[in-house]
């Protein structure tokens, strides 16, 4: 099985960026650990601060044998009309997670405008959201 994880902007910073709110690992880290985690699964990781670059990462997978895509939009989640059109485009079903519960902090951050068009959303684990989000792909195309 095949998983695509993209990381969206400001989480290269993870470790360094608000340790208090989102955890003391480096998303290198939590990318290593996912991949000890689930031997049996190829990971491709991609992080891209830019908009684009995640829309142009989301489209490269149309036609690819990916089971699924694990999305962590950052801010991008509240605000990109862009990126939701993009996921609403493939088939390939995208879990979107979050490392904090978006929903006990800033009122902005309640609102996802692309969860609506993901298999689902996975938000508040920490690093474990992405290990969630595997299990989710994994029930899913089983
Ligand atoms: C985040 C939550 C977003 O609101 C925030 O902008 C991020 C990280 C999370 O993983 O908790 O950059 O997606």
């Amino acid at each position: 099985m095949k998983i695509l994880v993209v990381n969206g902007p400001n989480l290269n910073m993870l470790g360094k960026r608000e340790p208090g709110v989102y955890g003391t690992l480096s998303l290198e880290q939590i990318n290593a650990d996912l991949s000890k985690e689930f031997p049996d699964i190829a990971f491709t990781f991609f992080q891209y601060n830019g908009e684009g670059a995640i829309i142009d990462a989301l489209q490269k997978t149309l036609g690819k044998v990916y089971s699924g895509v694990i999305l962590n939009p950052g801010a991008y989640t509240h605000t990109s009309y862009a990126i939701r059109d993009a996921i609403a485009a493939l088939d390939t079903p995208i879990v979107e997670v979050h490392l904090s519960n978006v929903h006990t902090r800033e009122e902005f951050r309640h609102r996802s405008v692309t969860a609506a068009v993901c298999a689902g959303q996975i938000t508040g684990f920490g690093p474990r959201s992405y290990s969630l989000a595997v299990e989710a792909i994994r029930r899913l195309v089983r």
